[in-house]
Formats: structure tokens, sequence, C-alpha cells
């Protein structure tokens, strides 16, 4: 079976469960689980029983669809993402994001751990997403064009939409949740950057490193979703003041940054309503 297939079965899978189709779709990075919480849950839909949909690995991740309401917004969740170090395939960690372009999503909410790469970020807050840059090594749009899903070579001028970006801000000023704003840089991972690494990442003029979030931003721009990106910043990833690092304690920090990236999210859906 090709991939246009297996997406298009798993898509059915998912239409045959639910009631109502979601115009939003959340992504939910390390530490955004407190998201679920404020949701509505309606329906569950686990990873193993999508036809053809690859199961989640990485510490702190779950691997379920969940659907619902927040905030008076029929949305679903992502609870539990693919990271291309897992070993899966580009085209396997953004498969969710095709899903939720054939049901029908047109917003794309999307989170992530990340360390701060800029001098004057302070772990414990959120970092509204501008830009990023691919340093990946690998594209999830690589391969023969599926016409019927986006075009060849996709605009990228403002991968993060920029409404969504002030909407994100006016919210966060709303609610006095101090925020930060910039470019996120992902490596693959899965080893944390070496000095060297964040030094050239900071002369590439990003603010902030992980190992997600592009593949799936990507995807969404072909397939003409508006994103939202927002980052927690976990730890400070300065090259001249490197500490070590352990994924439990950017779990950790990402647990409390995540409820006012949570807050900031349900705003902006308070700001889209009449759209949704
Ligand atoms: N590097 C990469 N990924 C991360 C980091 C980091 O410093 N912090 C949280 N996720």
């Amino acid at each position: 079976m090709d991939y246009v297939e297996k997406v298009k079965n798993a898509t059915n899978f998912v239409r045959s469960k639910i009631d109502h189709m979601p115009k939003v779709a959340v992504v939910l990075g390390s530490g955004l689980d407190v998201i679920k919480e404020a949701v509505d849950v309606s329906q569950k839909i686990e990873y193993k029983d999508i036809p053809n949909f690859p199961i989640s690995t990485a510490p702190g991740h779950a691997g379920e669809m969940l659907f619902g309401r927040w905030n008076e917004t029929e949305v679903v969740l992502m609870n539990g993402r693919f990271h291309y170090y897992e070993g899966y395939s580009m085209k396997e960690v953004t498969m969710p994001i095709r899903l939720f372009q054939l049901l029908g999503v047109e917003y794309l909410f999307i989170t992530n751990a990340a360390g701060g790469i800029n001098h004057a970020f302070v772990p414990g807050h959120p970092m509204i997403i501008t830009d990023h840059i691919n340093f990946m090594g690998d594209n999830p749009l690589i391969g023969k064009n599926v016409e019927e899903w986006g075009t060849r070579f996709p605009d990228m001028s403002a991968a993060y939409n920029p409404e969504l970006i002030s909407f994100a801000e006016e919210s966060a000023k709303e609610l006095g949740i101090e925020y930060y704003k910039g470019v996120y840089i992902a490596f693959s991972g899965p080893n944390f950057e070496t000095p060297a690494e964040l030094k050239m990442a900071q002369y590439f003029g990003a603010d902030a490193v992980g190992m997600s979030t592009v593949p799936e931003v990507i995807v969404a721009n072909h397939g003409a979703l508006k994103v939202l990106g927002i980052s927690s910043i976990t730890d400070r990833a300065i090259p001249n003041d490197l500490k070590p690092l352990t994924a439990e304690e950017v779990i950790e920090v990402a647990r409390k940054t995540g409820e006012k990236t949570a807050k900031i999210f349900e705003r902006v859906l308070d700001k889209l309503k009449e759209r949704l």
C-alpha cells in the first residue's frame, strides 16, 4: 500500500469514529498534557488502533488522539507525537498532520520543549515561534508530490501564521504571561547539542533549539493549515555556559511552562471563535 492510501485509510477510520469534525488540532509536546485536563474529551482513539499509524516511544509521550470541546470549540489533541530520532521516516513523523488535513482541520497549534539559545531567555517561559530553520537533514516533502495535498514547491514565507502570532501575543499580554518570540531550529537529535553546534545555531539566528515541530510545520504549510507554534523554554542552551542536561529536567520545566502555553491557546481560541 502506498503512503497516500495509508493516510486515507487511517483518516477514514478516524472519521468513522467521531461525531464532530474539528477545525483545530493541537500537538502536545513534552509537558503539555495539562491541555488534556482543560478539554472535555468525548472520543479517544489510540494510535495502535488506527490502521497504518506509527506508535510513539519517547519518554513523557502517550499515543492517542483525543476529540472533544475546549473553550466551546471542537478540537483534536494529538497526545504523543513521533520524533525523527525514534527511527520513523519523515512521512511517518508527519502522518498525523496529513490526517488532520484530510479531516478538514484548518488550524494547527503545535508545541515543544526547547533549549534557549538567546542569551536573554530564562527557562520557564513560552516562546511564540515566528519562524524556523530546518536543520534535520531531511524533509517530509521529498519524493513524488501529491498534488491533491499541496503544491510541489510550497511557499514558506510565513510558515507561522502572522495573525495567529499577534493573537497569541495579545493573549499573553491580556493574561499577564511573560513570553518571548523567536526562531526555532530543529536538530535530528537524540543527543542534546554540543557547544560548537549551539554556537553555530546562534550564528544562524536561532533563538531556541529542539528536535521536533519543523517536519509537522512543513507539512501543515504544504497542506494550507494555519500554524501557531509555541515552545516551552526548558533550559539554557548557551554554548559557553552549558550545563549537563537530562530529559527529566526538560520535562519538569516543560510542565510548568506548558500551563502558560495552554492559557494562551485557550485565549487564542476565544479570538478565533466566530470562524470555528
Ligand atoms: N536541545 C534540544 N532539544 C531540547 C533542548 C535542547 O537544549 N531542551 C529541550 N529540548
